[in-house]
C-alpha cells in the first residue's frame, strides 16, 4: 500500500530535492568539526579506517531501512512507528523506538546549537580581520576569550537556536529547500579550496600520513589534551571503536528518525538505493576533505591533533590569516559552516515538530518554538561546561555536561536506535512490505541489504557495544 498514504506535512518538490535535504541533514558539524578532532585524539588513520567500515557495513544498510520506514508510514517517526506495527501486526513496544528517536534529537540539538554558535561567532570574527596574521598563540587566546565568556555563548547559541527554530516553523518547503539547494554545493568548492591551501602552505605529506596510515595499535588509544596547546595523554583502551561506530551514525544523521522523517517527505518514484548511496558519498567525501584541509595546518604550526572540540577554531584562522583574500575565504567559511550546521540542526527538530503537528493539532509555529525552547535550555549545560562548570566539582562520570550530553547521544542512544531500527527492517518487517518500498529491480540488491541488515549490522553494533563495557 506504500503509495496510498501521505504526508500532512508536504513533500519535496523532487528525488533531487530529497538526496539535498539529506545531505544537508548528514554534512554538518560532525563532518567538519567533529570528524577531525575525534580523529586526531583516537590515533588517525586506523581510526578512520574503522569509521569507513563502519559507514559501510552499517550506514549503508541502515540508512536505507530508516528511509523505507518513513516513506512507507508517511508520517513523524512515533506515528510511523504507530502504523507500521499495526500493519506488521508487530509487538508494541516497538512504538517506542519513535520516542528514543524524538528525544535523542532533543539530547544531540542541546549541544549542537552551542557549537554552531561558536561557528556564528567565528563569522564576525574572520569578517573583522581578526585573524590576519595570526598565529597559534593568538588564536588560541582568540578561542579562550570566547570559551571564556558564558554570556557570550549563551547569545550565539540563542541566535543559532532561533534560526532553525524560523526554518522549521516555516515548513518543508518554506526556505529549506532553497537554502540547501545554494549551500551545500558553496560548501563542498570552499572545503576543496581550503584543501588546496593545504596543499601548498600546510605539512600536506604528514596530514596525509595521519589520516591514511592505519597504524593498528592505534586504534586503541584515547588521547586526551591536557589543556588547550598542551601535550596529549593517551591510554590504551577499546574506546575508538565505540567511537568510530558513533561517528558512523551521527555524521549520516540515523538512528534517532531524522532521515525517517524525511524520508517520509520523500516522492514514491525515487530509488532509496540510490539515493542513500549519494548521501553517503557525499558525507564521507565532506569529511575527509576537512581531515585533508586541517591536519596539514595542525602540523605546520606545531599544534596538537588531539586539541579536542576547539581543534578547527584553532587551526582554521591560522591558514585564513595568512592566506591571500583569506579575510573573505575566512567569513564565508565560517558562514558555510554554520549553514551546514543549519541544515543539520532542522532535521534534528523535524521530528518532534511534526509529531506535536500531527497529534496535538498544534500549528507548526508555536510547535517549532516549543521543541526550540526547551533544547534551548538544555544547552545552558553545554554552554557552561566550558567555564562555570568546567570544574571536576560538576562533572558526572569525569565528564562535563557537553562531553556527557555528546557521549551519551552519538556513543549509546545512536548506535541504539540504528540497532532496533535495523532489527525492526530486517526482522519484523514482512519481506514483501521492505521488498515493495525498496521497489529494488536488482534482486542480488535486495538480499544483499536484507542480509547486511538482518545479520550484519546489528551484529556489529552490539559487539562494539560489549566491547566497549568491557564484556568481549
Ligand atoms: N549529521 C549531522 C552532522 O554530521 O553534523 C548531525 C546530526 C544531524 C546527527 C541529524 C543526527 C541527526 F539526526
Amino acid at each position: 500500500m506504500p503509495d496510498t498514504r501521505g504526508s500532512i506535512h508536504g513533500q519535496w518538490s523532487s528525488r533531487f530535492v530529497f538526496i539535498l535535504a539529506a545531505v544537508g541533514s548528514a554534512v554538518g558539524l560532525g563532518n567538519i568539526w567533529k570528524f577531525p578532532y575525534i580523529t586526531g585524539e583516537n590515533g588517525g588513520g586506523a581510526f578512520v579506517l574503522v569509521y569507513l567500515v563502519c559507514i559501510a557495513l552499517i550506514g549503508v544498510p541502515i540508512m536505507m531501512a530508516e528511509i523505507l520506514i518513513g516513506r512507507r508510514g508517511r508520517q513523524s517517526p512515533i506515528n510511523t512507528m504507530r502504523v507500521l506495527v499495526a500493519d506488521e501486526q508487530a509487538n508494541p513496544a516497538w512504538r517506542w523506538l519513535g520516542w528514543l528517536g524524538v528525544v535523542t534529537g532533543f539530547l544531540i540539538l542541546s549541544y549542537y546549537s552551542v557549537i554552531a554558535g561558536w561557528a556564528l561567532a567565528y563569522v564576525f570574527r574572520a569578517g573583522a580581520g581578526l585573524f590576519t596574521g595570526a598565529d597559534a598563540d593568538s588564536v588560541s587566546t582568540l578561542f579562550g576569550a570566547l570559551l571564556g565568556s558564558p554570556e557570550s555563548m549563551l547569545a550565539w547559541h540563542t541566535i543559532f537556536m532561533v534560526m532553525t527554530m524560523v526554518v522549521v516553523a516555516r515548513g518543508v518547503r518554506g526556505g529549506l529547500e532553497k537554502a540547501v539547494t545554494l549551500l551545500m554545493p558553496a560548501l563542498f568548492v570552499l572545503l576543496v579550496l581550503l584543501v588546496f591551501y593545504a596543499m601548498y602552505q600546510g605539512a600536506f605529506a604528514r596530514g596525509v600520513e595521519f589520516l591514511f596510515n592505519a597504524d593498528f595499535s592505534k586504534v586503541f588509544q584515547h588521547c586526551e589534551s591536557l589543556e588547550s596547546g598542551g601535550p596529549a595523554s593517551c591510554r590504551f583502551t577499546g574506546e575508538p571503536l565505540l567511537i568510530a561506530l558513533g561517528h558512523a551514525f551521527f555524521t549520516l544523521s540515523l538512528g534517532m528518525g531524522a532521515i525517517m522523517v524525511y524520508g517520509s517527505y520523500m516522492p514514491g518514484n525515487a530509488s532509496i538505493a540510490r539515493a542513500t548511496l549519494i548521501i553517503v558519498a557525499a558525507d564521507t567525501v565532506a569529511a575527509l576533505l576537512a581531515g585533508l584541509a586541517i591536519f596539514p595546518i595542525v602540523f605546520a604550526n606545531g599544534l596538537e591533533p588531539a586539541a579536542g572540540p576547539g581543534l578547527i577554531f584553532q587551526t582554521l584562522p591560522i591558514a585564513f590569516g595568512s592566506m591571500p583574500g583569506g579575510r573573505l575565504f575566512g567569513t564565508l567559511f565560517f558562514v558555510l559552516l554554520t549553514f551546514a550546521a543549519w541544515t543539520s540542526a532542522i532535521s534534528l527538530i523535524e521530528p518532534a515538530v511534526a509529531w506535536l503537528v500531527e497529534n496535538r493539532g498544534i500549528a507548526r509555529v508555536p510547535a517549532a518554538i516549543a521543541v526550540g525552547v526547551l533544547a534551548w535550555v538544555l544547552g545552558i549545560g553545554s554552554v557552561l561546561s566550558f567555564n562555570l562548570w568546567s570544574g571536576e566539582s560538576f562533572q558526572l562520570f569525569g565528564k562535563t555536561w557537553f562531553d556527557l550530553m555528546d557521549y551519551l547521544t552519538a556513543n549509546i542512544l545512536l548506535p541504539l536506535g540504528g540497532l532496533f531500527i535495523a532489527l525492526f527492517a530486517g526482522w519484523v518487517m514482512s519481506r514483501a512490505a521492505s521488498r515493495g518500498e525498496l521497489r529494488m529491480g536488482d534482486r542480488r540488491g535486495y538480499r544483499t541489504w536484507r542480509f547486511l541488515v538482518r545479520y550484519v549490522s546489528p551484529w556489529l553494533v552490539v559487539i562494539v557495544f560489549l566491547n566497549a563495557i568491557g564484556l568481549i
